[in-house]
């Protein structure tokens, strides 16, 4: 079975999080992607977070599977020489170097385009050209200029940052987009392009609809969110706690142990169509009959009340419980699932959304295969590669003979 990108050779200039996410997905999907790194340091999240004393981190190696790996020193002349081979050798340069390092090592643009014309030159920064544009930016950064903060979090308390990691990892994914589109183009057009994609603006369109709950302020409160009618409306989309967003009911309710277990709550979407089945179950029947709860206009401004109810009815029963009898009822619910039980849910481990991984200096870690799965490309997981551990066959993939490596590894540019 082919994979889909086989043939397609990536040149991986890209570092931490955003970017190894990007070329991870297209090395999942059959890519050639060779990870280019500084002799001697390398991606600097080789060395942190370790769990393992010099070895590789759990936060490399889990965003660099399936890669092959050199190291190259670009600013050295030798280094350029060879980095310019690559340049021609591949079909897409990927990189998340702080804003102007590709133009400082020599190769903007204009000149990467010269080597070679159907590459695709793929950039993530922080931000979009503007007042900004020279910002270093890490995750946080972007969730709070990209309008996730400012609409995460209790109402009345401070703006929250969320663990889905929707900066780096969300802004990987919209630049893998840009790259299969822009190769996509060149089957036609022969020529590469320029793909960039700012991570203020990857959270920005995670956030879409909060941009479209501001717009609709100006027309009248919000009425789907938990300040309405009770609460105070101000002249930006607010925070809306766990409320659902989508013009349905729902909250975060506590589960049976929830004074022991952090995680022992479930989401409950009070929706009009399954209410009925919803309120008999939870020991409300007389909801039905009552003008007072039996529409969802009248139970609009009583929606703490009736999370109040459900919630002594969930705290009866573990969430696993509460999902199995509401679930027939046709009440959208979702368990609190830690990361523990996502990592021993056998479905998970079934589907190859989990995986085990074999490292040769750590031995077996568990990681997130790959999400997309395509009927005729299937992801097999392999491993990161070690510091360097591909230089002398990707150089010899680029002509280079024996005394011309010996060379370039005497002049420090592998
Ligand atoms: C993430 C970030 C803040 C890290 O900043 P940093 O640790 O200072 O790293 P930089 O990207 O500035 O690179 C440091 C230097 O190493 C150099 N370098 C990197 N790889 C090299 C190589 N193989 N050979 C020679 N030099 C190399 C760069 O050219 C740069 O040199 P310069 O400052 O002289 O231009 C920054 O890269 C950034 O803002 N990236 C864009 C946004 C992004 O992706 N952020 C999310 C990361 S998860």
């Amino acid at each position: 079975m082919s994979k889909a990108l086989e043939g397609v050779k990536i040149l991986d200039m890209t570092h931490v999080q955003s970017g190894p996410t990007c070329t991870q997905l297209l090395a999942w999907f059959g890519a050639d992607v060779i990870k280019v790194e500084r002799p001697g340091v390398g991606d600097a999240t080789r060395g942190q977070l370790q769990d393992i004393p010099n070895v590789d981190s759990l936060y490399f190696t889990m965003l660099n599977h399936n890669k092959r790996g050199m190291t190259l020193n670009t600013k050295l002349d030798s280094g350029k020489e060879i980095f310019e081979k690559l340049i021609r050798h591949c079909d897409v340069l990927v990189e998340n170097f702080a804003p102007g390092a590709m133009d400082r090592m020599g190769f903007s643009w204009e000149r990467i385009h010269e080597l070679n014309p159907r590459m695709i030159y793929a950039s993530i920064k922080g931000f979009g050209p503007g007042k900004y544009e020279d910002c270093k930016v890490y995750e946080n950064v972007a969730q709070c200029t990209g309008g996730s903060a400012s609409t995460t979090g209790m109402i009345g308390e401070v703006p929250l940052v969320t663990g889905a990691q929707i900066g780096d990892s969300g802004t990987g994914l919209h630049l893998a987009l840009g790259i299969v589109t822009a190769l996509f183009h060149r089957t036609h057009s022969g020529e590469g392009q320029r793909v960039e994609c700012a991570m203020q603006d990857g959270v920005l369109n995670l956030c879409r609809v909060k941009l479209r709950d501001q717009q609709r302020l100006a027309h009248g409160p919000l009425t789907e969110y938990p300040q309405y009618p009770n609460g105070e409306f101000g002249e930006a989309t607010p925070r809306a706690g766990n409320a659902s967003g989508g013009g349905q009911p729902g909250w975060i309710v506590k589960c049976k142990g929830w004074e022991t277990d952090p995680d022992a709550y479930i989401y409950v979407i009070a929706q009009a169509a399954a209410f009925a089945g919803l309120a008999k179950e939870i020991g409300h029947a007389d909801w039905l009959e009552d003008p007072e709860w039996n529409t969802p206009k009248a139970r609009l401004p009583k929606l703490e009340t009736m999370f109040a109810e459900i919630e002594k009815w969930t705290m009866t029963k573990n969430k696993f419980e509460v999902m199995d009898i509401l679930n027939p009822l046709n009440v959208p619910c979702g368990p609190i699932l830690s990361m523990k039980e996502l990592a021993e849910e056998p479905s998970l481990r079934k589907t190859g959304t989990i995986v085990e991984v074999d490292h040769p200096e750590r031995g077996t870690y568990l990681s997130v295969g790959n999400p997309i799965k395509l009927s005729a490309s299937p992801s097999d997981v392999t491993r990161s590669p070690l510091l360097g551990e591909h230089t002398d066959e990707v150089l010899r993939e680029l002509g280079l003979d024996v005394g011309a490596i010996a060379a370039v590894r005497e002049a420090g540019a592998v």
